[in-house]
């Protein structure tokens, strides 16, 4: 898996005996470079954006970076920055975010992403959608041919009531491209319960085993069902996507 179409790229070489953790923190680490003192960041969710959430505070410690503003993007990414002091606040009091960093499911050669298999996708999707620049950090499993393509879930965000009733509807939309449907669940202690997002809503993913074409089309159609809140592909919202490799880091620009 490549990316085959990147406007602009540069990349530098990692020893190549490392884990998949060890990728997400470089290819982190390589966007809190990006982090200017003074900025509104962006906190994102996940395995990957764990790691520049870390290493913010590390340099807010260390002196390095000064009077940075947080917004994180879900309560478990507030739980982290707050015990590691990182000054926080929200998008009620500050509407525009300087830079958003955060990690991905699938990116597609055009740097369109599936995101929210944590479940964080609405918090994500409004925070990285006020922001002025959007660093994508992946390691290099995440590339992918066309959005659904890795098989895994492409998530949509539903209420509560007749979710069942929304999960078919969903269904019937994409049949052409073969899509099945399944309730996540919670893996949180609670087996079998079905998993509630931090507002309090259901994610119903979506498998495909075709591609689904027209991506914009896709997301227009799936918003404007009722019941659905929102959905996990991010078209077009991506500034760079850093990229870590076995043989190295790329930093593909927009
Ligand atoms: C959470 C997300 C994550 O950013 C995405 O799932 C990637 O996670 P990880 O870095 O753990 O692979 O969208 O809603």
């Amino acid at each position: 898996q490549t990316l085959m179409m990147a406007p602009s790229s540069s990349s530098s070489t990692a020893p190549s005996s490392l884990t998949q953790d060890d990728l997400k923190k470089i290819a982190a680490y390589k966007a809190v470079e990006f982090v200017r003192s003074g900025m509104v960041v962006g906190l994102g969710t996940g395995s990957t954006a764990r790691h520049a959430v870390d290493r913010i505070a590390e340099l807010l410690d260390q002196g390095e970076l000064r009077d940075i503003i947080g917004i994180p993007t879900s309560s478990t990414t507030h739980e982290q920055a707050l015990a590691l002091g990182i000054p926080l606040s929200d998008l009620d009091s500050h509407p525009v975010v300087d830079l958003a960093i955060d990690g991905a499911d699938e990116v597609d050669p055009f740097l369109n992403l599936v995101k929210g298999r944590g479940g964080s996708l609405l918090r994500e999707k409004m925070v990285e959608g006020a922001c002025k620049e959007f660093v994508v950090i992946v390691d290099e499993s995440k590339l992918v041919d066309y959005l659904g393509g890795s098989l895994l879930a492409m998530p949509v965000e539903v209420i509560k009531f007749c979710w069942k009733f929304s999960a078919e509807r969903l269904r019937a939309l994409f049949e052409y491209a073969g899509c099945t449907t399944r309730l996540r669940l919670s893996g949180d202690g609670k087996e079998g319960e079905p998993y509630v997002t931090d507002n309090g809503n259901y994610v119903v993913d979506l498998y495909f085993k075709r591609e689904i074409g027209d991506l914009s089309a896709a997301s227009d159609a799936i918003l404007r069902l009722a019941g659905v809140v929102e959905h996990g592909m991010f078209l077009k919202m991506a500034s760079t996507v850093i990229v870590a490799g076995k043989h190295g880091v790329r930093v593909i620009n927009r």
